[in-house]
């Protein structure tokens, strides 16, 4: 049994006092349904807050998680973060989020390469995967989704895969009110996104991993993709800065 983890991604949205705001508005919500390990609860806020929320978490089954980082480890990368300062602050980190992608050059290379440092590093990665509107329309999900799971894992052990969790997104249905239907999102994360990790390790790892769908969840929509069998949790954008949306998509998870 895959343990379905819902994780809130802030992205560029929140100060340092907002952020304890959010946090101690659903803390003890979000402690309750985390506590008896039915599911897994993850916040992603901007990196400047990362530590003040591990701290007001602490002692709580819930688990920070930063939004990127480098691939390298210390250096002359100006305004960079890399994995040893986040692995004292945070536990995930998500990594290849088509944000990243698209506004900031992140390429499968690159993410492959900063999977395998945050490994080394112990932190776990969330690693996002999804295809444009006209990919989609013409029929080129699987192909592109595929590889880029192919690529995103080349070269990582099978136990390290393992503890990989993946964020199926669709770029069309991030951020647009438009979520994928639950059975559509169910079926590439099921043949797709499961059937290209059965060929790089095997069906038991295929089948270990766990694979969040993301894009314009809410808690109206959440029961349908929490419901689909392939479907282990979310990764949250819009609806994690609203304390009772966040909640309630957790609570939906927990059923
Ligand atoms: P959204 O974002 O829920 O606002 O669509 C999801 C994400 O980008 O992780």
């Amino acid at each position: 049994m895959r343990t379905p983890i819902v994780a809130g991604n802030w992205k560029m949205n929140k100060t340092i006092a907002e952020a304890r705001e959010l946090v101690s508005a659903m803390r003890d919500e979000l402690s309750r349904l985390a506590a008896d390990g039915r599911i897994e609860i993850v916040l992603c806020p901007p990196f400047i807050a990362v530590p003040e929320v591990s701290a007001r978490v602490q002692g709580t089954p819930i688990r920070v998680g930063a939004q990127n980082m480098h691939w390298e480890t210390k250096g002359a990368f100006t305004g960079e973060v890399a994995a040893p300062m986040l692995n004292e602050v945070c536990e995930y980190v998500i990594i290849g989020h088509s944000e990243r992608r698209q506004y900031f050059g992140e390429t499968d290379e690159s993410v492959n390469k900063k999977i395998k440092t945050a490994l080394a590093h112990h932190l776990k990665p969330i690693v996002c995967v999804g295809e444009k509107l006209a990919q989609n329309e013409a029929g080129q999900t699987d192909a592109f989704v595929g590889g880029q799971v192919r690529a995103a894992f080349q070269g990582i052990a099978r136990d390290d895969a393992r503890s990989i969790v993946i964020a199926y997104e669709p770029i069309w249905a991030i951020g647009t009110g438009k979520a994928a239907s639950g059975a559509g999102a169910n079926a590439v994360i099921g043949l797709t996104i499961r059937g290209a990790l059965a060929d790089l390790y095997d069906e038991a790892t295929a089948q270990a991993v766990r694979v969040q769908y993301g894009g314009s969840v809410t808690p109206k929509n959440a029961a349908e993709f929490f419901t689909q069998p392939e479907i282990d949790g979310a990764l949250v954008g819009g609806a994690s800065l609203v304390a009772a949306d966040f909640v309630a998509i957790c609570k939906a998870a927990a059923k």
